[in-house]
This record gives structure tokens, C-alpha cells and sequence, in this order.
């Protein structure tokens, strides 16, 4: 039974959304680029502002919710505590800059460490992919059904090969039907969520890139783990898959097989 509390919570976030329809297409024209810890690693005045504007919305309307998110620092957070909103204002900031597509809003909100709502906001194909509590996943307004099961020889899977050493490269490909990256973890992960692939992979995700797979994965029975088997914590992050239950454990069986899938 979803609380009309989370309902009016969910709400306010759908409208916080509907302002960053109006805001988005001025910050993008505008749009300049920096970069973060080397040439590849990007971050734009669209992902600051778009975090600014949300914290700024928490500060106004739930003022005792904590933000932990990408452009800030987060030493005072305490995660596992209270209310919690984890933010990745722009997931996928290289294909926005290059490609201006293919790029996605990531929202989790949990309380006392719980996964209650989730957001990931396609906005260059008006898309909002939402998960509530108990009750659900949606994309718009239409409800999101458990994804058929995919054996892993009819399952497109997403990773990163650059991460990964030859073997386990090769078994992957071997293995499965096919294989495609988007380069956004969000969006890498609603193929699963839609049943198009078969798993995502992440070797190195931080808590931003993952905060809103938790919610839908148990609201559809898919299974997101570490890449050992085990839970991930949300409040740290760490190497993660997204997985159609029919692939899951012969995805990590490569993963893990002879000395694991590290370079
Ligand atoms: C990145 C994207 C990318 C993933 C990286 C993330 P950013 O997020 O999700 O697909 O492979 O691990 O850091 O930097 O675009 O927010
Ligand atoms: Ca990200
Ligand atoms: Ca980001």
C-alpha cells in the first residue's frame, strides 16, 4: 500500500521535472564545457545548473531531506540515514556534449536506507521512467511489466570493453546474441528495465549512477547485484550488473571465471 505521503512526494518531483522542460533547452544553448580528472571526463554548465536548481527545490520544499550528488561535495551526507535523494544531474554528459542525445536525469529517494522512489528522465526523447515503492514502474503514464525472461544466447549485453581484460571480452561476445553500449548507465540500464538487454554492466559506478536501478529492479523482479554475486551498497557504489533473471548467474560465471575480468 503506497502513502499518500510518497504519492504527494512523487508529485512534487513530477513537477520539479515539468520546470527542467522549461529550463533545459536555454542552459543547452549556452552549454560550455570543462573538464574533470582528464580529457575524457567532462562536466557542462547544464549538469551544474541542473543540480544547483534541484538542490536549491529541496532546500525551499523538504528542507530535512540530505542531497548526495555528482557536482558537489557530499562529506557531510549521512546515506543510510533519514531522507536521501542521490542525484546524477546529467548521466551520460559525453553524449551530451558530442551527440546531444542519449543522456538521462538520474533520481533515487530513500528513507532510512530504503529504495521509495525512482527517476531516470530521458529528456531528448520525453521520456520519465519512474518507480515507486509497492506499487509499481512506469514510463509516462503507462505501467512497466516485468520484461520476458532472456537466456543469455538471445541477450544483447552492455559493458564497457575498455575495462575488461581479452578472455572475458571474448567469452561475453561468444556467449551472447549481441552486444551494444549507449554510454549512459541510466539509460544502458532501461534497456534491461524494457527487456531489450539482457544485462548492463558497470565495473566502477559511483552512487549517482545507480541510485534509481535499485528501486526498479525490485519492483520487476530483475536482479542487480556486484559483479561478486553480492548487494550493492547504495551509499558507495561500486562494481554492479543489471540483469534479466534468465542470464543473470551465466553473466557473472564469465565474469568471475579464472582470474575474474579485471585487465
Ligand atoms: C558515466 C556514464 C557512463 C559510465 C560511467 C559513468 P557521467 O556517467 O554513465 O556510461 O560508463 O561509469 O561515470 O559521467 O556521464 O555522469
Ligand atoms: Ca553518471
Ligand atoms: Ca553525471
Amino acid at each position: 500500500m503506497v502513502s499518500e505521503d510518497l504519492r504527494k512526494l512523487d508529485q512534487l518531483i513530477c513537477n520539479w521535472l515539468n520546470i527542467v522542460d522549461d529550463i533545459l533547452p536555454q542552459l543547452i544553448e549556452e552549454m560550455h564545457t570543462d573538464t574533470k580528472k582528464d580529457r575524457f571526463d567532462l562536466v557542462t554548465n547544464v549538469d551544474k545548473q541542473i543540480q544547483d536548481h534541484f538542490q536549491a527545490f529541496l532546500k525551499t520544499e523538504l528542507p530535512t531531506h540530505q542531497l548526495l550528488a555528482e557536482e558537489k561535495n557530499n562529506d557531510d551526507i549521512q546515506p543510510y540515514e533519514g531522507h536521501l535523494w542521490i542525484m546524477d544531474p546529467i548521466d551520460g554528459t559525453a553524449n551530451l556534449v558530442k551527440q546531444q542525445e542519449d543522456y538521462c536525469i538520474i533520481l533515487g529517494y530513500f528513507v532510512d536506507g530504503a529504495p521509495q522512489l525512482s527517476y531516470i528522465y530521458d529528456y531528448p526523447h520525453g521520456k520519465l521512467y519512474k518507480a515507486i515503492a509497492g506499487e509499481g514502474a512506469y514510463v509516462n503514464q503507462s505501467p512497466l511489466l516485468p520484461p520476458p525472461t532472456l537466456s543469455i544466447a538471445d541477450a544483447i549485453l552492455s559493458f564497457n570493453p575498455h575495462v575488461l581484460n581479452d578472455e572475458t571480452i571474448k567469452d561475453l561476445f561468444q556467449s551472447s546474441f549481441s552486444y551494444r553500449i549507449i554510454g549512459s548507465c541510466g539509460l544502458d540500464s532501461i534497456r534491461v528495465i524494457k527487456g531489450q538487454f539482457g544485462a548492463h554492466i558497470n565495473t566502477n559506478p559511483k552512487p549517482w549512477d545507480i541510485a534509481a536501478q535499485f528501486l526498479f529492479a525490485k519492483e520487476l523482479g530483475l536482479k542487480m547485484t556486484g559483479l561478486d554475486g553480492g548487494e550493492v551498497d547504495f551509499g558507495q557504489g561500486g562494481p554492479f550488473i543489471i540483469s534479466n533473471p534468465g542470464c543473470h548467474k551465466e553473466v557473472l560465471e564469465i565474469m568471475n571465471k579464472g582470474r575474474g575480468y579485471q585487465k
